[in-house]
């Protein structure tokens, strides 16, 4: 469905972000990217998304093709009309407009008044919280509840591959579950998913295959079940090792974050 050919990608001309990726998301399946920071997940959806521009950046080398036509060229309208939808970063929503308001604006591009309609519905039952909140304001959702809007606003489209940016960050463990599940139904509903993540327990979890970006390039890839059970991910990303060191936060001991990649911990929240 979804093929990336050794992409190279700078910004300013100068920073190269990726090089050389290669990657396949087939027909109705999950993909997982995992990576530290700044080892060039958000690039990578980026330019597939066609957003790379807004952030300076450029395709210097690679292809990508959906469905065998090439993306090249295409500005992030026209992308979304052939069914790509990425969930924004950061899970930006309108904060002044209600639940309902933002999923009719997200709604703008769909089909007709039904096909909104159906959309509609569908998020209301993945999301029974936006259901029961659709009048109030976004700004006044709690951070799960709103990423949970980001994600239904992405699907008033009725995408045929969703791309999330790090969906579970700053999330509480009990609603990065939750998330993950909602993925895994949008996923059984034909929809594929393209997924960039850094807590990696979730990521494959959900997915049917999945690669590990390493500085800009693709270092491992295979089934999720298979990166799950290799020794570098575990390492890397699981907590798995010798020397890690026992998830705290806050001075609280937290079984469920020691599972969490390392680099989260000491990632930069800026
Ligand atoms: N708009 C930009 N201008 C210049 N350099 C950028 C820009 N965006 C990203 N970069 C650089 O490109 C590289 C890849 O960044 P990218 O944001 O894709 O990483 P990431 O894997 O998404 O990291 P994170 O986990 O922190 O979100 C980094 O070296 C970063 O500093
Ligand atoms: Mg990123």
């Amino acid at each position: 469905m979804l093929e990336v050919t050794d992409l190279h990608v700078s910004y300013g001309g100068a920073v190269r972000a990726l090089q050389g990726v290669s990657l396949h998301v087939p027909d109705r399946q999950v993909v997982a990217v995992l990576g530290s920071n700044g080892a060039g997940k958000s690039t990578l959806l980026r330019t597939v998304s066609a957003t790379l521009r807004l952030h300076r950046g450029a395709v210097v080398g690679g292809s990508i093709t959906y469905h065998g036509k090439s993306l090249a060229g295409l500005d992030a309208a026209r992308t979304v009309r052939l069914g790509i939808v990425q969930v924004p970063e950061g899970r930006r929503i309108f904060g002044r407009l209600t639940v309902e308001e933002n999923l009719r604006a997200g709604g703008l591009g769909a089909a007709d008044k039904r096909a909104r309609a159906a959309s509609r519905d569908r998020v209301f039952d993945l999301f029974p919280i936006l259901a029961q909140r659709r009048k109030q304001r976004a700004a006044l959702l709690s951070g799960g509840e709103q990423q949970m809007l980001a994600i239904g606003r992405a699907l008033m489209t009725a995408p045929k591959l969703i791309i999330l940016d790090e969906p579970s960050l700053g999330l509480a463990p009990k609603i990065v579950g939750q998330i993950g599940r909602i993925l895994k139904a949008i996923n059984a509903d034909g929809t594929s998913v393209l997924l960039v993540e850094q807590n990696a327990v979730m990521a494959l979890g959900v997915a049917d295959t999945a690669y590990v970006l390493d500085v800009g390039r693709v270092s491992l890839s295979g089934s999720a079940k298979e990166l799950a059970a290799s020794d570098d991910v575990r390492q890397l990303y699981l907590g798995h090792t010798a020397t890690s060191s026992p998830g705290v936060v806050a001075g609280k001991p937290d079984v469920e974050e020691s599972l969490r990649p390392k680099a989260t911990l000491s990632r930069w929240q800026g």
